[in-house]
């Protein structure tokens, strides 16, 4: 049978109150009494029943985590970083995926809203009606936008450096002599995708350079990045790198180009975007713009704990980490 606080009070000869108040470290308890309390609780195997501390704080010690596909190893990083720092401030994590469909994306904020999670992280809330994203902004219960550029609205926001990170790619590939370069940049709804093409673009202007660009929109997956190469194997032979805004579509075209029989870099070069685990792993191993996915899911964390104790005076945060360029051999020199 369930040991309840009663059960703790009587053997600990205190009133119900003094044990709730010792076991959640509450002030003006002794020490004492603390200590017995916490050591009765750990001998009987006290765990406390988190509905009915639901109930009278209105809240649960519960976090919501809304991503588009957790199999983009991108977010595996980043909710690793999210949990980690729930799990050490007292909360749980509940995970999303949305799949970027607006309904799904819908559902899953209702269905959080109504477990009273303690506050909401999304990448995005693009896919949902301007009235709901409304709602959400002034809801009692902080959300925090991951992954997209500050959106200049009431929402917080944690994101990299992604314009400068295009920038980064397009000069360095400039500088390795291509002339003829691929960019894949997801579809144009996706605000931390065209900040990447964006600074690539501005890197690589033809006008200034005499480089032709030859851009691709499709999905940004390992699918997407894998027809998209098909397409320049194909039509645009005289491209001789691939800047893939992502690493999952970077994986995409490293595999497409060896089915073809070619090589990367002897053929082609291909420079991804997240530097994920994966990307060191494969061969050849990716060059890559880094961007410190488990620091920005901890950040993510940090924002919402404290926008959730100082709802009424708090600002908008808007983070932005730095990227770094990670060399590896997936590019060469021409
Ligand atoms: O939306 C997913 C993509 O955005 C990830 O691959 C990563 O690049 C992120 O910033």
């Amino acid at each position: 049978m369930a040991v309840s606080l009663h059960d703790i009070a009587k053997a600990a000869k205190v009133d119900v109150s003094t044990v709730s108040r010792a076991l959640s470290n509450a002030y003006g308890i002794r020490r004492a009494t603390r200590e017995k309390v916490l050591a009765i609780a750990n001998r009987v195997g006290y765990r406390p029943n988190r509905l009915a501390q639901g109930l009278a704080t209105g809240r649960s010690r519960t976090l919501g985590l809304v991503i588009s596909d957790i199999r983009n190893p991108f977010f595996a990083e980043l909710a690793r970083g999210a949990e980690d720092a729930a799990f050490a401030a007292g909360y749980d994590l509940v995970l999303c995926n949305s799949d970027l469909d607006p309904a799904k994306q819908t559902q899953y904020v209702h269905s959080l809203q109504e477990k009273r999670v303690a506050g909401i992280l999304m990448n995005t809330v693009a896919g949902m009606t301007r009235g709901l994203q409304q709602e959400l902004a002034k809801w009692d219960v902080p959300v925090v936008l991951f992954n997209r550029p500050p959106t200049g609205s009431n929402f917080s926001t944690v994101t990299a450096d992604n314009f400068r990170g295009g920038f980064v790619a397009g000069n360095y590939l400039i500088r390795l002599g291509h002339r003829s370069i691929a960019l894949l940049c997801g579809r144009p709804q996706h605000g931390n995708l065209t900040e990447r093409a964006k600074g690539f673009m501005k890197a690589v202007h033809p006008a200034r350079k005499g480089v032709v660009a030859v851009v691709l929109r499709g999905p940004h997956t390992y699918q997407g990045g894998h027809e998209a190469a098909k397409k320049i194997l194909e039509s645009h032979r005289k491209v001789t790198a691939i800047f893939a805004a992502n690493d999952a579509m970077a994986f995409g075209v490293i595999h497409a180009i060896h089915q073809k029989g070619l090589s990367v870099p002897e053929d082609l070069s291909v420079l991804g975007f997240d530097n994920v685990e994966l990307s060191e792993i494969i061969r050849p191993p990716l060059t890559t713009i880094h961007q410190p996915k488990y620091e920005m899911g901890q950040a993510a964390v940090e924002i919402l704990l404290k926008l959730g104790k100082q709802r009424d005076t708090h600002m908008p945060e808007n983070r932005v980490f730095g990227i770094k360029l990670v060399e590896r051999q997936s590019c060469r020199a021409l």
